[in-house]
C-alpha cells in the first residue's frame, strides 16, 4: 500500500501525534464554483471512480445533497446525513454510504448551519469518529455547494487544493473570479486549479483560463494553475441519466479518459504541509475547537 504520509524536515516542527510516519494524510480537494451547474458533481464522482479504479481509498464529502447530486449520480439514497451524528443519533459509520468501488459518501444536508453551534460534547464526539475514518482515506473529495456561503467557503479553505470548475460561458467565467477573489480577500487563499469542464477544445479551455488570469494578475494576489479540459461529451449526459459516473459505464468515452489521465496527474501534485488537509483538523476548524466551546 502507498503511503502518503511523508513529509520534509521543514513540515516536522509542525508535527504533533501520532508520527506521521505512521498516519496517511490523505489529499483533501474542494471542487468549488460559483456557479451552478458547472459539471463539480460529475467532476468530483468521475474523480472518485478513476481513484477508487487505481486502488486508492476515496471519500466524498457530499456538502450539498439533496440537489442533484453525488447521491443522486451514483443512485445512492441516503438515510441519514452528518446532522444526525452531531445529535447523536448515528454513528458515522451507519450514516456513510458505500458507492462503486468501495467509495465512501458522507452525506450532509444543505442547511448546515447547525455545524458552528454545537456543544463541546458532541465535537468530540464527531472528532473521535472521525479519527477512525481518516486512517486509511487516500483522498476526501468536497463536493462543495455553489455560492458562497460560510460551509462553503470553510470547506475550500481546508482543502489542500482548490478546484475550480469553469465553462466557457461568460457568466460561469465570471463567477469562477468571483469565488476567487472572496477566497483569495476573505480567506487569504493564494493558489487555485482550474478545470474547464464541458468545453469544445483545448483552445477555448486556455481561453477561459486567459481571461481569468487576465483579470486575476491585475486586480488579485493569486497564482492559477491551468489543470486542463473535460469534453463536453454526450456520453457523460447519457451516465447521468443512467445515475452511473461516465468512468464507470463508458470508459472508452472521451470525457472518461480524461477524468482518469486527471486524477493521475493529481495524486502527483505535491502534498502540502500538514496538517492542512488532514481531515480532523478539517473538521476541528469547521466546528471550532471543543475546549474554546462558548457557554
Ligand atoms: N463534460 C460534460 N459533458 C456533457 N455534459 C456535462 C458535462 N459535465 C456536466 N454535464 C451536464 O451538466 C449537468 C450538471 O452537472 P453537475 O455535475 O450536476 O453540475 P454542478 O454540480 O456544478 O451543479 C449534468 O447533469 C450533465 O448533464
Ligand atoms: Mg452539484
Amino acid at each position: 500500500m502507498e503511503r502518503t504520509g511523508i513529509i520534509n524536515e521543514k513540515d516536522k516542527d509542525m508535527v504533533t501525534e501520532p508520527s506521521p510516519e505512521v498516519i496517511r494524510i490523505p489529499k483533501v480537494i474542494a471542487v468549488t464554483s460559483g456557479k451552478g451547474g458547472v459539471g463539480k458533481t460529475n467532476v468530483v464522482a468521475n474523480l472518485a471512480v478513476a481513484f477508487a479504479s487505481l486502488g486508492k481509498s476515496v471519500v466524498i464529502l457530499d456538502a450539498d445533497l439533496g440537489l442533484g447530486n453525488v447521491d443522486v449520480l451514483f443512485g445512492i439514497i441516503p438515510k441519514y446525513t452528518i446532522e444526525h451524528v452531531l445529535l447523536g443519533e448515528k454513528k458515522l459509520s451507519e450514516v456513510m454510504v458505500e458507492g462503486p468501488l468501495g467509495i465512501k459518501i458522507l452525506p450532509t444536508s444543505s442547511g448546515s448551519e447547525d455545524l458552528t453551534n454545537l456543544s463541546a460534547e458532541q465535537k468530540l464526539i464527531f472528532l473521535s469518529e472521525l479519527d477512525e475514518l481518516e486512517k486509511g482515506v487516500d483522498v476526501f473529495l468536497i463536493d462543495t455547494a455553489a455560492g458562497i456561503s460560510s460551509n462553503v467557503l470553510y470547506f475550500n479553505t481546508v482543502a489542500q487544493d482548490i478546484l475550480v470548475v469553469a465553462t466557457a460561458d461568460p457568466t460561469s467565467v465570471t463567477d469562477a473570479y468571483a469565488i476567487m477573489k472572496i477566497l483569495s480577500k476573505r480567506h487569504g487563499e493564494k493558489r487555485f486549479k482550474l478545470l474547464v469542464n464541458m468545453s469544445r477544445s483545448l483552445r477555448e479551455s486556455k481561453e477561459v483560463y486567459r481571461k481569468l488570469t487576465l483579470v486575476s494578475d491585475q486586480f488579485l494576489d493569486i497564482a492559477i494553475d491551468f489543470c486542463g479540459f473535460i469534453p463536453q461529451d454526450d456520453y457523460l449526459r447519457m451516465a447521468v441519466l443512467e445515475q452511473k459516473s461516465v468512468v464507470d459505464l463508458y470508459p472508452n468515452a472521451k470525457s472518461s479518459q480524461r477524468f482518469v489521465e486527471f486524477s493521475k496527474e493529481i495524486l502527483s501534485w505535491p502534498q502540502k504541509q500538514f496538517p492542512k488537509g488532514n481531515v480532523q483538523f478539517l473538521w476541528k476548524g469547521l466546528l471550532g475547537d471543543p475546549s474554546e466551546t462558548k457557554a
